[in-house]
């Protein structure tokens, strides 16, 4: 998969892509690229913004800085093609909510860019006209939409193999379809006891069948799903 993220702060993903599972499946051959807005703006001073018609406070990424950026990185096509050829998010807080199905089915993708806004976020015709998608990770508003970007890749990466080691399978994690869509069961580990505080006996009876029942009851009721 190549994920390219379009960004004013493109140092903040040399952190992330350092990050374990990000550096397994970079070393698996998979990519991610950074964009910087800034080097590609049109405009005198690095400006990449500008106040809102209408009034209102903070500044709106421009159009024309985006389509410029965008023709630039990928050899001068038009960006409103661009979203044919390969998934293009704009991230924002009133965006389709991101959820595990929408991770698998990003999981399957090729090529993915994500486009991050800044302060008061995009002007509405880069949404319109070069983002496939509106993705939000949550109802509420973030300084810009870099942490975004990177939740949005490691959830994406995790999915990907060789990402996570042997040890950290993702199949019986929260909402995989192993779990029925459910949320993970509790886990325990040593000591069996703490406090007072006992791991139940089930996990620790050695009857495998009985275990697997127990973690789907727990799961299913955490889900808030009775019987
Ligand atoms: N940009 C700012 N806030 C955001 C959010 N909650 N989701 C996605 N992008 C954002």
């Amino acid at each position: 998969m190549r994920l390219d993220v379009v960004t004013l702060f493109p140092d903040w993903f040399d952190w992330f892509s350092s990050q374990r599972h990000v550096a397994n499946a970079l070393a698996a051959g998979h990519e991610l690229r950074t964009l910087d807005l800034r080097e590609h703006t049109p405009l005198s001073g690095g400006q990449v913004d500008d106040t809102p018609f209408g009034g209102g406070a903070g500044m709106v990424l421009r159009v024309d800085v985006m389509d410029a950026a965008l023709r630039a990185f990928y050899e001068g096509a038009d960006p409103v093609d661009l979203r044919h050829q390969r998934r293009v998010l704009a991230l924002t807080p009133g965006g389709r909510l991101l959820d595990d199905r929408l991770v698998d089915e990003l999981a399957q993708e090729p090529d993915i860019t994500l486009l991050c806004g800044r302060y008061e976020g995009f002007d509405e015709r880069i949404v319109e006209h070069f983002a496939g998608d509106a993705v939000s990770i949550g109802r509420y508003v973030l300084a810009g939409g870099e942490l975004a970007a990177m939740v949005v890749c490691d959830a994406v990466m995790r999915k990907l193999p060789g990402a996570l080691g042997h040890r950290e399978s993702a199949l019986e994690e929260s909402f995989s379809s192993a779990l029925e869509g459910q949320p993970e069961y509790p886990q325990y580990t040593r000591p069996a006891e703490y406090r007072g505080w006992k791991v139940p006996d089930v996990l620790l009876s050695g009857h495998h069948e009985e275990i697997r029942s127990w973690r789907r009851e727990r799961s299913r009721e955490r889900g808030g799903i009775s019987g």
